[in-house]
């Protein structure tokens, strides 16, 4: 059966949808809630790199010369300020020769819209590929804020790492960016009337930092 919206992938582990459960819980203090997202966003490393490509080098090993195989091009890692840092670390333990660059975006409050205010990439972004880190996926307007930035950038090999996304944020984004690709942990249900994802896990920003 095709999918409801082919621009996703449900990253779905038993352990994923473990840790998902602890970081919805509102009980969880914000040293355990960041720790658990890095987690997941580790876990979902593996499925997010899959189709990355590699290509063939010669090593000496302790025995002989053989061929390998090392990924060709460099990843850079783009959080969303301010949550997306608290996924940054987990893909970073499994990338760590990525490169890390910072876009700050901040949802107004009553109409939703996203205001940008910070942006610092490494200068070939575009030589490889970007994976833009945001937990939060709602309306799709700090995501389409971000890709509009990474495409003047000369990106050309997006993704977006989520960790809860609703389907009004998934649809529009495979509207206006049907080749990028969306990963996240959870597809919940709807968004509400102030633009909150639900049942989702409250403000991911907020709940990281304790503000
Ligand atoms: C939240 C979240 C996303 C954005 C999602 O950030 O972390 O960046 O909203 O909403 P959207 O899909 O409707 O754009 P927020 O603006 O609260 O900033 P913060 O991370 O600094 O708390």
């Amino acid at each position: 059966m095709p999918s409801r919206f082919p621009n996703l992938r449900h990253v779905d582990h038993p352990l994923i949808r473990h840790k998902v459960s602890s970081l919805r819980d509102r009980t969880t203090p914000p040293h355990e809630f960041r720790r658990i997202l890095s987690e997941v966003a580790g876990l979902m490393t593996y499925e997010v790199c899959r189709e990355l490509e590699t290509g063939p080098v010669e090593v000496e090993t302790p025995l002989e010369r053989t061929t390998a195989h090392r990924l060709l091009r460099p990843i850079t890692i783009v959080p969303v300020l301010r949550a997306g840092l608290g996924m940054t670390q987990g893909i970073l333990h499994l990338i760590p020769e990525a490169r890390v660059g910072h876009i700050g975006v901040r949802r107004d409050e009553l109409s939703g819209n996203p205001e940008g205010y910070y942006v610092k990439l490494p200068p070939d972004v575009g030589a490889g590929p970007v994976f833009l880190v945001d937990p939060m996926l709602a309306t799709g307007g700090s995501a389409a804020h971000a890709f509009n930035l990474l495409l003047g950038a000369g990106c050309t090999d997006l993704r977006l790492v989520c960790l809860v996304a609703a389907p009004e944020g998934v649809a529009r984004l495979g509207r206006e960016f049907p080749s990028i690709r969306i990963y996240t942990a959870s597809l919940d249900r709807e968004l509400d009337s102030r633009l909150f994802i639900r049942p989702g896990l409250g403000d991911a920003g907020d709940r990281c930092f304790d503000t």
